[in-house]
């Protein structure tokens, strides 16, 4: 043999086991040409043109009817007879109405005489869910979107609070996260360093091109061509998901069916950068619950559940979601007896008739029933779905089982669905405990998990900003400035650009070096001008350092950009009341602020000021007792309740509001003093 060749030989063997390996791995058997960046987008209507069956098959379909404006889908909620919820609570009631102009959820509360002393109408925008679970509904406002308090849930056909909203009725605040958006509908345009806001025309529903890529290259091959549909063969310019390996298959549909505990980004990815045939660890990490009680399921667990089942394991990937799904095909179109029959392609009637119990495995049993049961996902009320771990023992939950999972008491481990193990695995999962904290669970131990994994983590890979930035998460939120402080300018170092690490930084010196800290809001005002939280941090800190012009710009410009933003009508009433003395003004910004929120407290305590101010004692005692019923220790009202007392002549009661807040406050000066007043007089 030439001598010369051989490690050409070699170097090509190599290169195609690489290949082998790759493409078994990675792409499937094809590179889709229409995977490449500069392919466009072209939505469902262009694919209508050529593939109509598909198409008015795929919008019977949940997915096909997932987002969409009110009225676009016909009404199946109740908007007369028990269309109303009531929040006991915090005493809170919904009203939902179909109007001439528009759906509304309108929020009240009412007297002993039933009149309504609180109301506030908000006007449905969007509407998540087909409504064969379930339908959310949607508020918007210059871009920024919310979830509303009702939820509409088809199976027992009632309203009641939304997900989640039963244990924290977030009211009109609940921000629609892109990740949120992203499984419910197509691609939108997020701006980046806002939490839920959406420039540009918002899409209405999941799109053809989600699973099979941007249809651009595609639409211009048969666009006018006249060749028959053609052979077998693979068309290059779209995914077809069936021609990608069974993992990539997989990753389509877990993009949306794996929802898990808490998902963390990859360096500088977002949920928008998945194509179909990209493996989902490219984007992001997805953290499930280590040692999750078997019954214990989630709403978009299909992805995680199917994993565990021996049927999946041990047909060494010849098990998708499509063994079993047509995502063109409604669900409910298809008979019990097709999807028993997907279980006898794989089990042989005979093995089955062999099996001594249960004794009906031979006559043609349902197969579903017994081993996909249906039952209540941990974080959903009133609906049941299909769990998906196929299974001998059943051990499904019921709603009450279900609920009391809610109420989490002990700290959950979270762990890696697809176990990757690359240097910045520690870090991740480091970030996950940060945000799981912040947005789920706020459990002390996941910020102690948090630090240890973040530091030894950013030992091995000191670079990474998302790691630096929980890591200073962590220590502000365990009030541990400086360490905070130092971890932020680690984020700025590595980008000067970075909003939020600017926002953090001007709330951490906002008491200490309020000068330092309009700095840093002025720097996050710059990144991005139309955030409403940022511009009301900003008008604190200029009133600090005794800018109350500037402060008042800002505090306008949050409410400009946020109408419902109740705190900052308190700042400006605040700062018309104690920098202005003009109480016209401050009682609209007040009064602004509890139509909002009507339980406010501090709105509701500079009401009471204010009704001292003009000798109105009996405002001043309603306004400080809805303060006390929302926060027993807000101090400062038991003082006005004492000083309206005493201004009634009724000594006894004033020493007892003053002993009240004395227990709070042992401190405090003045209540000492008018305590011992009190007892002189
Ligand atoms: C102008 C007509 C036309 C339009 C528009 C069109 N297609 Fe097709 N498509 C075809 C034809 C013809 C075939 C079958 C021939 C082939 O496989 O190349 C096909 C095949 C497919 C396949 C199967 C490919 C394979 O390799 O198995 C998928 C998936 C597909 N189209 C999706 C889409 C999507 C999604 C859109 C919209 C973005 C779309 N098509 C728009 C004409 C069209
Ligand atoms: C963009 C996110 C997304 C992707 C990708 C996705 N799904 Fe879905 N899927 C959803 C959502 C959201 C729903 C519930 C929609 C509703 O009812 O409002 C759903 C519902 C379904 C349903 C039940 C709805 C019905 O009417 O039949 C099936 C079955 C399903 N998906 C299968 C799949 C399969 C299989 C894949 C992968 C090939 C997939 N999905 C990919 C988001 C997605
Ligand atoms: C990881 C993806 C993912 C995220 C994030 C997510 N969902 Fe879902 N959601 C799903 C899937 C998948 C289903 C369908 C479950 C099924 O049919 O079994 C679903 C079901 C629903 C339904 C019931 C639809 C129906 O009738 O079947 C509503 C309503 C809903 N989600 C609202 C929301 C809202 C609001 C948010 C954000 C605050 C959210 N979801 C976050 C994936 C997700
Ligand atoms: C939730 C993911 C998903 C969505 C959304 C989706 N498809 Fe598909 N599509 C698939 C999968 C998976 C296959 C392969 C199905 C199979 O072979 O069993 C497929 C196959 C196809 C094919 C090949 C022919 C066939 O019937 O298998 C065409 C054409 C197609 N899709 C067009 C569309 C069009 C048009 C839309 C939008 C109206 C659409 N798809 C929406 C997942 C999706
Ligand atoms: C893609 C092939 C495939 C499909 C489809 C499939 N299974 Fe399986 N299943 C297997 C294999 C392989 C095993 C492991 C060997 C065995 O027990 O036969 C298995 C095991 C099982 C087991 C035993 C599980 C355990 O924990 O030991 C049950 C029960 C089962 N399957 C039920 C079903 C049902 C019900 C369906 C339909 C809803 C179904 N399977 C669909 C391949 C499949
Ligand atoms: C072995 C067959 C099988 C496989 C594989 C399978 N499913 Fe299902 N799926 C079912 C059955 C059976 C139902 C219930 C149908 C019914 O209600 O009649 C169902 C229902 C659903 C529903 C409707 C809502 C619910 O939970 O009841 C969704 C969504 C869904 N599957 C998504 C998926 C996704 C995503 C995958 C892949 C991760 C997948 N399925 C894999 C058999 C399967
Ligand atoms: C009435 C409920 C019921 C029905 C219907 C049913 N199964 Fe089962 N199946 C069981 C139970 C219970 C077991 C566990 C038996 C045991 O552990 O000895 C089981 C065991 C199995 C196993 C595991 C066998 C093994 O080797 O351990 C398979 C596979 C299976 N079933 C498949 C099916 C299929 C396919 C169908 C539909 C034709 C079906 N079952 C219908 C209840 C049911």
């Amino acid at each position: 043999m030439n001598i010369r060749l051989f490690p050409a030989i070699i170097a090509s063997l190599l290169v195609l086991l690489f290949w082998f390996y790759y493409s078994s791995v990675y792409s499937g058997a094809v590179d889709f040409e229409n995977l490449a960046a500069d392919v466009a987008y072209v939505g469902n209507e262009e694919c209508a043109y050529c593939h109509r069956e598909i198409y008015q098959s795929f919008l019977r379909t949940g997915m096909g009817r997932s987002f969409y404006r009110p009225g676009a889908q016909p009404d199946i909620e109740d908007y007369t007879d028990n269309n109303h919820v009531y929040d006991r609570q915090n005493n809170l009631h919904y009203e939902m109405i179909a109007a001439a102009d528009g759906y509304y959820q309108v929020e009240y509360r009412e007297n002993d005489q039933a009149v309504r002393t609180h109301e506030l109408r908000r006007k449905v925008d969007y509407v998540v869910g087909s409504g064969n679970n379930n339908r959310t509904y949607l508020a918007s406002e210059n871009g920024y979107i919310n979830e509303m308090p009702v939820t509409w849930y088809s199976e027992k056909a009632i309203w009641d609070l939304s997900p989640g909203f039963n244990r924290l009725n977030m009211r009109f605040n609940r921000p629609v996260i892109a990740e949120c958006m992203h499984c419910h509908n197509d691609y939108n345009v997020f701006e980046e360093f806002s939490v839920n806001r959406y420039t540009g025309s918002i899409a209405e529903g999941i799109s053809c091109e989600r699973c099979h890529g941007p249809g651009q290259l595609h639409v211009d091959k048969h666009m006018g061509a006249t060749d028959e549909a053609t052979s077998a063969s693979v068309d290059r310019t779209i995914v077809n998901p069936v021609h990608l390996s069974a993992d990539l298959q997989m990753d389509v549909c877990r993009q949306c069916h794996l929802q898990g505990e808490i998902s963390v980004f990859k360096t500088g990815k977002s949920s928008s950068d998945f194509r179909p045939g990209m493996r989902l660890t490219d984007i992001k990490t997805v953290f499930i619950e280590d040692g999750l009680p078997k019954g214990d399921f989630r709403i978009a667990s299909h992805g995680g559940r199917i994993s565990l089942s021996t049927c999946f394991t041990a047909s060494n990937g010849s098990m998708t979601c499509i063994t079993c799904h047509n995502p063109h095909e409604p669900v409910q179109e298809r008979s019990r007896t097709y999807f028993n029959d997907r279980c006898m392609d794989c089990h042989a009637t005979e093995s089955l008739t062999a099996l001594q119990e249960p004794k009906n495995h031979s006559n043609n049993g349902d197969c579903v029933q017994c081993h996909m049961r249906q039952g209540a996902t941990a974080d959903i009320l009133h609906v049941n779905f299909t769990d998906h771990w196929i299974r001998k023992k059943i051990d499904i939950l019921n709603e009450k089982e279900s609920d009391a999972l809610f109420v989490r008491k002990t700290a959950l481990k979270l762990r890696d669905f697809f176990e990757e193990e690359d240097p910045a695995a520690v870090i991740r999962q480091g970030i996950a405990y940060t945000n799981y904290y912040e947005t789920r669970h706020s459990e002390p131990a996941y910020l102690v998990r948090a630090i240890i994994l973040l530091e030894q983590g950013l030992q091995d890979v000191p670079e990474h900003l998302e790691g630096y930035y929980a890591l200073a998460r962590a220590f502000q939120l365990q009030g541990k400035d400086q360490q905070a402080a130092a971890a932020y300018q680690r984020v700025l170092s590595l980008d000067p650009t970075h909003m939020w690490t600017c926002y953090q930084l001007g709330r951490l010196y906002l008491d200490e070096a309020p000068e330092r800290s309009a700095a840093y809001l002025a720097r996050a005002i710059h990144l991005n001008p139309d955030n409403p939280k940022v511009w009301k941090e900003y008008g604190d800190a200029l009133l600090f350092t005794e800018d109350v012009a500037g402060a008042k710009t800002a505090y306008e410009r949050a409410l400009a950009l946020d109408s419902y933003f109740a705190t900052a009508y308190n700042r400006l009433g605040e700062l018309e009341f104690y920098q202005h003395n003009d109480l016209e003004a401050a009682v609209t910004n007040f009064t602004r602020a509890i139509n909002q929120n009507p339980d406010h407290t501090l709105a509701l305590h500079n009401m009471a000021n204010i009704a001292i101010l003009s000798k109105d004692l009996d405002q001043a005692e309603n306004y400080s007792k809805r303060v006390l019923a929302v926060d027993p220790e807000f101090s400062a009202s038991y003082g006005t309740l004492a000083t309206v007392s005493r201004e009634r002549g009724q000594l006894a009661e004033a020493e007892t509001y003053l002993r009240k807040l004395i227990a709070l406050e042992p401190n405090n000066q003045q209540a000492l003093a008018m305590l011992r007043q009190l007892n002189d007089e």
